[in-house]
């Protein structure tokens, strides 16, 4: 029989999540079937019980459901536990299990596609919402020297640093506090580029052949990619690698076979005529 699987967001429309699985599943031999769902704003508790009613097998949470799909886990991996947020739900009998690929898609990214292992690397990381969150105990896992937490709202960075400081030195503080230092890997993690604002990043911050990595996507280059590219950085990176890297890691944890990325990545980045 057919399994079900759906991501679940508000709005869906648009989701390339539907699109990627279908490539895994055909590429792995996988008997399965992904959907887009949309839930209402109120109502994803209900989405999500009607789904497992109907036999699904596992989800995928998007926004703005991701603290909602952690608080709804019955149990939680680690890595859900540190983002505070759920992307993969599995369902086993009455129990839900929430587990967050984010972070592991990002790293993924950056070390296996871009090639630049985080080890011994300066990293500094812009945002202190729930994006950001999500990436830093995956990021830290991978032995970088430093990270850095930087945010327009100091405070925020600094409560966010010193919520993972049992895990490696992580310090944060305002975009100000930077200038004057260098790091080899800048990731945004702001939703600045979806207003498309440009951040308050002052010169200087990326050493030489450092990486800026955007975690948005769009069409064209993302207004922290343009500024990075400006200030002389050549290899700059956005996040659709993360999405199709996340997704992997999802399609493994429900199937238990590791998808090929290169060629639904290289797909969607045709389509999005990037
Ligand atoms: P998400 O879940 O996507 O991380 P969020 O929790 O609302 O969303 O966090 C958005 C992040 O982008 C925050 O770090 C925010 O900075 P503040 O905490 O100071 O609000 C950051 N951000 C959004 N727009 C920005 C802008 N124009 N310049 C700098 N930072 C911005």
């Amino acid at each position: 029989m057919t399994d079900l699987y759906a991501v679940f967001g508000n709005p869906i429309a648009h989701s390339r999540s539907p699109d990627i699985h279908t490539r895994f599943a055909r590429a792995c031999a996988q008997d399965l079937r992904y959907e887009a769902r949309l839930a209402a704003v109120d109502g994803f508790a209900e989405a999500i019980s009607a789904f497992v009613a109907s036999g699904g097998k596992g989800a995928n949470v998007t926004v703005p459901f991701k603290e909602e799909a952690f608080r709804l886990s019955t149990r939680l991996s680690d890595r859900a536990q540190r983002a505070g947020a759920v992307n993969t739900l599995i369902f086993k009998g009455a129990e839900i299990h929430g587990d967050n690929t984010d972070g592991a898609g990002l790293v993924r990214d950056i070390e296996c596609n871009a090639g630049l292992p985080l080890v011994g690397k300066r990293v500094l990381l812009l945002g202190a919402g729930g994006a950001s969150r999500g990436v830093i105990a995956p990021s830290l896992a991978r032995g970088p020297a430093s990270l850095f937490i930087a945010n327009r709202s100091a405070d925020k960075a600094v409560a966010l640093a010193s919520s993972f400081s049992a895990l490696a030195a992580v310090d944060g503080g305002s975009f100000a506090e930077i200038a004057g230092r260098q790091f080899d890997v800048v990731i945004n993690a702001t939703s600045a580029s979806l207003s498309g604002e440009s951040l308050p990043l002052p010169v200087g911050v990326f050493a030489a052949g450092a990486l800026a990595y955007d975690m948005m996507y769009g069409k064209g280059e993302t207004p922290f990619l343009k500024l990075a590219r400006e200030q002389g950085v050549a290899c700059c990176v956005d996040g659709l690698g993360m999405l199709v890297e996340q997704a992997a890691e999802a399609f493994f944890i429900w199937r238990g076979v590791r998808p090929e990325t290169g060629v639904v990545l290289a797909d969607l980045r045709a389509k999005l005529g990037a």
